[in-house]
Parts: structure tokens; C-alpha cells; sequence
């Protein structure tokens, strides 16, 4: 088929997430090769978010492709109830690279149903029905994920699951509490401590959910002491602490998993993405002994025909072993200073750029209309068909010179490479970016 083929084929066949289906004009891929993919002219583009940031170890790396296909030529898959040698070691290793005594994982397929099993496992383990999580988070498009999240999008799913109660994060760009950090003394922490105490503390409310560096909705990196607060504020309600690292897990922060930064050792771990780089779809849900152990007399009542793929537990497993073997934990930390630094740079020279920060190979720019206001160059939260954002067109600009960057929904660029990526493709896209944030520029407020 020609690549024009298979883009009438899809525009007219496939419902796409999330959009407009009037504006869906796809690049249809081809191939893809370490840090880079393909289209079907045979145009070259460098993978900067690492797809929707899963492709940690790059595309088609020839060790996930022996693992996954021995695993097929042997057995492709068994019902959840059976046991197999791949789910045996994955469950082994996650409770190995996890932080504390997390040990036992339930296994789904993405990350909403990782946080799906979140919720459940709280509402069950604790017998009490409320979730806080924060405006702002994202946790996926599934109705008990969706309801925890808080975007425009759940918008269009309300009303959702009822219990959720949401509550501000830090957001030290944009103090939502008008306060300076240090002297701010942690006030977004001990706001998390108003709400349990204002939800029904420890009669109602079963867990808070977070993740631990908001992605989706803008790379916003909490200040040291908040989740170490948190930790504290749930331990005293008997809360559960659910950390998300759907986005943020496998290496993307530097750290296994982020929350590893500040030291604590959440209730419950959710993880998809990097779990397999994306070879194949798989969600997890891993939690500490006394969480499990509550299920040993209670029944857990969840479950999936795929819980536990056999091929998504080889791909776990292979994949695991080459983020050991490359070294690509300590490869973000390293690599994300550079990227960092390279960003900051352009937030030097760029008058539309209002804040940088990130950790590890997950930075974020966020773009402003007016540095001293910092008001956004668009409104993130805004329902409706929106005119082609300055951050939109930036992003085109990119593709077009061949840097491919995930359209977030903030006025954020995020910038998530593979963590396979070298130097001189940091700064051959940032050599890019500072060409088309030219075009943020121009909408800057004299
Ligand atoms: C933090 C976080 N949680 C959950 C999800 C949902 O994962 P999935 O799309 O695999 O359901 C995402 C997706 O981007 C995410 O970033």
C-alpha cells in the first residue's frame, strides 16, 4: 500500500483518541530504529518523546524481538490462573527494583488499568470508599481513572466515579498558594493534610494518588520535602499513598522510579510504558506486603482475561535486563544535567519560554505570552475546538525539520527522549527548537 492508501484507509476507518476527527491528517510510519522512526517517503525523524515517552530503549532493539518471538514460538500466552516461568521472573524482578517492601504486582494491560486496580485495591484493602488525587493529574481515559484526573477531558465523562475528591498540587512556577518556596513551608503539603482531615480522615478516606511528577499536564516537579510531608500526612490517617509512574517509571527520572528521589516508599506503585518500552501493551499494580497481605482471607475481586500475558511477561522480563545491561538508569541521570542544561539555554534566549525544569530525560518548557505575568501562551483548560496553538505550531515546526515531540495539553514542550539518546542528538533537536521557538516569540506581549 502507498502511504496515501493507508492514510485514507485509516481516516476513514479509525476512531483516533482524543481528536477532532475532522483534523486527523496522520504521517504515516513505516519503520522504526533505535532513536529514530520512519515514514512512508522514508523521511527520518528523531524520536524526542520516545513515542508517548515508552520507547525508553529505542525502537526495534533486536533483544526484544529474540525474547518476544521465543516466547511466541513457545507459548504465546495462558489464562491468568496458570503459572509461567516469564510472570514468575517479572514479578520477582519488579519487587527487586521497586523501592521498600513492594512486592507482590497485579498485572493489566496500560496504565489505566494499572491505576483501575489502584483504586479497587484501596477502596477493598482499606474498606473506605474516598480517593484525593490532585487537579491536574492525569491517570487515563477509563472511568475510575478518568475521575481521579483532571483535565478538560474528564470533563466529557462526568459524572464519573463518585468518591473522588481532588485537591492543588505544587506547581512552584505558579504557586497555586501565592507562597515562595522554602519560605513557603510546604503549604501545598499540608493542604493534603486539610482535605483527608476535611474528606472524613481516616474513617473515609482510603488513599491519595499522585504521580510524582505531574507529565501530562505540564512536568511539574514538586519541592523537595513535599512527598516526604505526604508520606508523613498519610501514615498519620492510616491513608494509603498511591504513586503513579506510568510516565515517570523505568529509568525516565534517573531513578527506577521518581518517587525514588525524595525517599519514599509508597503503599502502591502503578507502572506501564517503560515496563516493556512499549514492545508490547502491559500495566501493573505493585504493592506492599500489608496491602497484599489483606487478600490472603479477602477475596480480591478484579481481574483480567490478560492479566499476566505471557508474551507481555517475556517482553517485562527482556526488558528489565537490557535497562540493566545498558546501564540507561544512570544514563538519564547523567544525560538528563546535559538536556536540562541545553534547555535552560534556550530559556535564556527565548522570551516565550517562561520556566525550565524536569529531572532526569523528562524537561519541560513552559511557554508564557509575558514572562513578568507568566500568563500561558494558551489556556490549557479549555474545552472545545482551539485554534492552532503557538506551542502547535512550534511542534509542527519540529516535525517538519524532523524532531518528533508528543503534543501534551498544557502549553508545556515536553521534552522526553529515549534514554538511549546521545548528546549530539540533544543538541541537533535543540539546534531545532531554538529555530521554531521563534515562532512563540513572535506571540510574546511587547
Ligand atoms: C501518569 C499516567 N498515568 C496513566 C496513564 C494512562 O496510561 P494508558 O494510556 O496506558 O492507559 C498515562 C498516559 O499517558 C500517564 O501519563
Amino acid at each position: 500500500m502507498t502511504g496515501e492508501e493507508i492514510r485514507e484507509l485509516e481516516k476513514e476507518f479509525v476512531l483516533y483518541p482524543w481528536m477532532f476527527q475532522k483534523a486527523v491528517n496522520p504521517v504515516v510510519i513505516e519503520r522504526a530504529k533505535g532513536n529514530y522512526f520512519y515514514d512512508h517517503t522514508g523521511k527520518q525523524y528523531l524520536d524526542f518523546s520516545s513515542q508517548f515517552v515508552f520507547s525508553n530503549f529505542g525502537h526495534a532493539d533486536e533483544r526484544m524481538a529474540e525474547a518476544i518471538s521465543a516466547q511466541l514460538r513457545k507459548l504465546e500466552n495462558a489464562a491468568s490462573p496458570f503459572a509461567t516461568e516469564p510472570k514468575a521472573k517479572l514479578a520477582k524482578l519488579l519487587a527487586e527494583i521497586t523501592p521498600g517492601d513492594i512486592k507482590k504486582a497485579y498485572f493489566s494491560t496500560s496504565g489505566a488499568e494499572a491505576n483501575e486496580g489502584a483504586i479497587k485495591l484501596a477502596r477493598m484493602a482499606t474498606g473506605r470508599q474516598k480517593i484525593i488525587s490532585r487537579w491536574g493529574g492525569y491517570h487515563g481515559s477509563t472511568f475510575g481513572a478518568m475521575a481521579v484526573s483532571n483535565d478538560y477531558r474528564n470533563w466529557a465523562c462526568e459524572p464519573s466515579i463518585p468518591g473522588v475528591v481532588h485537591c492543588l498540587g505544587p506547581y512552584c512556577y505558579r504557586c497555586p498558594f501565592g507562597a515562595t518556596y522554602p519560605s513557603c513551608d510546604l503549604l501545598c503539603a499540608k493542604h493534603v493534610e486539610d482535605v483527608i482531615r476535611f474528606e472524613g480522615r481516616e474513617n473515609r478516606v482510603a488513599a491519595f494518588m499522585s504521580e510524582p511528577i505531574v507529565g501530562a499536564n505540564g512536568i511539574i516537579v514538586p519541592p523537595d520535602g513535599y512527598w516526604e510531608t505526604v508520606r508523613e500526612i498519610c501514615d498519620k490517617y492510616g491513608v494509603m499513598l498511591i504513586i503513579d509512574e506510568v510516565m515517570t517509571g523505568f529509568g525516565r527520572t534517573g531513578k527506577w522510579f521518581a518517587i525514588e528521589h525524595w525517599n519514599v516508599v509508597p503503599d502502591v506503585i502503578t507502572m506501564a510504558k517503560g515496563i516493556t518500552g512499549g514492545y508490547v501493551p502491559l500495566g501493573a499494580t505493585c504493592m506492599r506486603e500489608w496491602v497484599a497481605k489483606q487478600f490472603e482471607e479477602k477475596q480480591w475481586v478484579h481481574g483480567h482475561t490478560y492479566s499476566g500475558h505471557t508474551l507481555a511477561m517475556a517482553a517485562g522480563v527482556a526488558a528489565i535486563e537490557i535497562y540493566k545491561q545498558d546501564k540507561l538508569i544512570e544514563r538519564s541521570a547523567e544525560l538528563g544535567h546535559y538536556l536540562l542544561d541545553k534547555a535552560r539555554e534556550l530559556g535564556e534566549k527565548h522570551p516565550s519560554v517562561g520556566d525550565v525544569r524536569g529531572v532526569g530525560l523528562f524537561v519541560g518548557l513552559e511557554l508564557v505570552k509575558n514572562r513578568k505575568t507568566k500568563e500561558p501562551i494558551h489556556d490549557p483548560w479549555m474545552e472545545g475546538p482551539r485554534p492552532p496553538t503557538a506551542k502547535m505550531k512550534v511542534l509542527a515546526a519540529a516535525l517538519q525539520e524532523g524532531v518528533y515531540c508528543l503534543p501534551g495539553q498544557t502549553s508545556v514542550i515536553m521534552l522526553a527522549p529515549p534514554l538511549t539518546i546521545e548528546k549530539s542528538e540533544i543538541d541537533f533537536a535543540m539546534g531545532v527548537f531554538d529555530r521554531a521557538l521563534e515562532i512563540a516569540d513572535a506571540e510574546v506581549e511587547k
